[in-house]
Parts: structure tokens; C-alpha cells; sequence
């Protein structure tokens, strides 16, 4: 398929009030929400701290643990405060360009949407020190601060494997996306490069090549699920925190999938209400869904299977990075 044909597959089966379609951005072609263009200097541009913790990733790669995980550990173990919702204290810089209420809001006056939601940029940019930041956005378009290294924050990647986090955000893009088509469609999108965040080895070479850098920690989903305690121990030693062995079962316990699946200031659970009570999108789920390694192979055809590998083959080959 075509980059014209995927654009039309796209256009016709994510269908939002919030979202008027895409647009492809930069060298790598990224695949963006149609609202982006209209954030990408201020992005560009954002003043970055030192004392900054990104989380970067593609979507469904198990950004929101990364973050409780580092926000947890740069903030002492404080569950009191880790209370607030995870949106506003760790925001998502792109949340405004993916998520557009600009129609919505006069049709629904007593939606009431924070900062944090209606100019994610603006929050940003205002919060007071330390920050922490989520974003899918790939390096390339990442604020220049970053890229010329005149100021390194703490950028800490992750990552897992193409065929669960396509499942993963099959399920995700009915929940809180608007997606109607099949899973074999989302399937030719995300091989095609033509989700929301596409390409997606890019998206991880980019950090993968940079993993040596001082300020940059690159971590796998997969090991998160195997010896999540050790990710602990590595995650604190890259920021910098001492903690001890008690608090390293503290922290796991934490961050278990069932504590985080029933912790109503990670799982979003707000969201999908919000989106039920008002009608912007009526499908059944959770966000915190299965949390599992290899649960595409109850879901795609050995074909599919086949293409999947041979196309993380063609990307990973010569990179040294396994997923
Ligand atoms: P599944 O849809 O496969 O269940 P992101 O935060 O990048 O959107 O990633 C979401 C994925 O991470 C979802 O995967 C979600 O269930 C999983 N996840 C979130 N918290 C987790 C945890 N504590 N343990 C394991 N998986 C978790």
C-alpha cells in the first residue's frame, strides 16, 4: 500500500470530534495529528531545565509506568502527592495538538478542561521546577534544547516489542481515539508507518543510537516485566536516588499492574469517563488492559506474524537492538 492509500485508510477510520485528520512532518515523514503544525514552533522553541525528567516513547510501550516509576523515585516515594493526577504532574507535551476540543467546548459548557489539557505547551512551560515531561514525539522534532544538547535534562526512552505494542495500540485507538476499522486495517497502518507517532523503528533508533549518552537511559518493556526491581535499581542510579532494599519492594509493589490498574491517578479511568458522559466516544475498555508480553500471539495470523518479523528484521539489522 501506497503513502496516498494508508493516508485515505487513516483519514477514513479514525473518526473524532477531536481529531480533524493528520499531517506527515519532518524528514522521517511523522505522522501527527492535523492540530500539530500549529504547536511545532512553540515545541521547538520550549525552554528546557536541566533539572527536566522526560519520559520519551511511542505510544503503548508502557509510557505511563515509566513515568509513576521515575516520578516515584525522583520524588522520594511521596504517595501522598503521587495522588495528584499523573496528567498534571508529569503533563504530556502534545496533549493539546492530539486531543482538540476547540469545537467541542462551546457545545458542552460545563466541560471544564485544565491547562493542562486545552495548551499542554503553555502548562509546561509555566510549571515550576522540577518538571516532569511525557512525550511520543521522535527526536527530531523534540525541542531544539534537547537536540543541540545545550541543556540536558534527564531523558529517559522505553521501548517494547512492534507486535504487542500494535496490539496494544489497537485497543488503545478504540478507547480514546476514535478508531473504527478492523484490527487487520490497524495492522496495514501501523506496517504502513501511518499511525499517529509513525515510523515507528525510527522512533526507537533514534534513542537506541543515543543510549550512551549521559543523560539518556534507555529501557525496555520487556525487562520492566521480567525483573522490574532491577529497572528500579537502574532507573534510580541513572537519576542519581540511593534506595534501599525496602524501598525497592515498596516501589514494585507500587508500580504491580494490578495497583496501577486500580489507581485512579495513573489509569485514566477520568478520561474514558469524560469521553462516555459527554458522548465523544462510546467504546467499552480500560486503559490499563492486559499488561503482558507476546499476547499477539492469541491475536495475529501466522502471515501477519511473518510480516511483523520480517520487517523488524529489515529495521533492527546491524543495530544490535532486540526486542
Ligand atoms: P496493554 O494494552 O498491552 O495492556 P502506555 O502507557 O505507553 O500507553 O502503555 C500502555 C501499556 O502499558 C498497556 O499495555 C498497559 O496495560 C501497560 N501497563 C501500564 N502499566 C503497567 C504495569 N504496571 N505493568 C505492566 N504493564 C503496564
Amino acid at each position: 500500500m501506497g503513502e496516498r492509500e494508508l493516508d485515505a485508510l487513516l483519514a477514513r477510520l479514525f473518526l473524532t470530534d477531536f481529531r480533524k485528520g493528520y499531517v506527515r512532518v519532518g524528514p522521517n515523514r511523522v505522522v501527527l495529528p492535523a492540530y500539530y503544525p500549529d504547536f511545532r514552533d512553540a515545541i521547538e522553541a520550549l525552554p528546557v531545565r536541566a533539572s527536566d525528567s522526560w519520559v520519551v516513547s511511542h505510544p503503548k510501550t508502557g509510557t505511563t509506568w515509566t513515568q509513576e516509576m521515575v516520578w516515584c523515585i525522583q520524588n522520594d516515594l511521596d504517595f501522598e502527592k503521587a495522588k495528584i493526577p499523573l496528567p498534571e504532574r508529569f503533563p504530556f507535551l502534545e496533549h493539546s495538538p492530539l486531543f482538540d476540543y476547540r469545537d467541542i467546548l462551546p457545545r458542552i459548557p460545563d466541560l471544564k478542561l485544565p491547562l493542562y489539557v486545552t495548551n499542554s505547551v503553555k502548562y509546561i512551560d509555566e510549571m515550576p521546577s522540577p518538571r516532569f515531561i511525557k512525550t511520543h514525539i521522535p527526536w527530531e522534532l523534540l525541542p531544539r534544547q534537547i537536540q543541540d544538547g545545550s541543556v540536558m535534562p534527564k531523558v529517559i526512552y522505553v521501548a517494547r516489542n512492534a507486535k504487542d505494542t500494535c496490539v496494544s495500540y489497537y485497543h488503545h485507538c478504540k478507547l480514546l481515539e476514535g478508531y473504527k476499522g478492523s484490527f487487520d486495517d490497524f495492522c496495514k497502518l501501523f506496517l504502513g508507518n501511518s499511525v499517529c507517532f509513525s515510523p515507528f523503528w525510527s522512533h526507537i533508533l533514534s534513542f537506541w543510537d543515543r543510549r550512551n549518552e549521559p543523560n539518556i537511559l534507555f529501557l525496555k518493556y520487556e525487562d520492566m516485566k521480567k525483573d522490574l526491581p532491577s529497572v528500579i535499581r537502574k532507573t534510580a542510579k541513572f537519576l542519581g536516588k540511593e534506595l534501599n532494599d525496602s524501598q525497592i519492594d515498596i516501589l514494585t509493589n507500587h508500580l504491580s499492574f494490578q495497583n496501577m490498574k486500580n489507581n485512579p491517578s495513573v489509569n485514566y479511568e477520568a478520561v474514558v469517563e469524560i469521553n462516555r458522559t459527554y458522548n465523544l466516544i462510546a467504546a467499552d475498555g480500560e486503559f490499563m488492559r492486559s499488561g503482558t508480553v507476546g499476547e499477539w500471539k492469541a491475536k495475529m495470523s501466522p502471515e501477519l506474524i511473518d510480516k511483523f518479523d520480517k520487517w523488524e528484521e529489515e529495521n533492527l539489522k546491524d543495530t544490535g537492538l532486540t526486542l
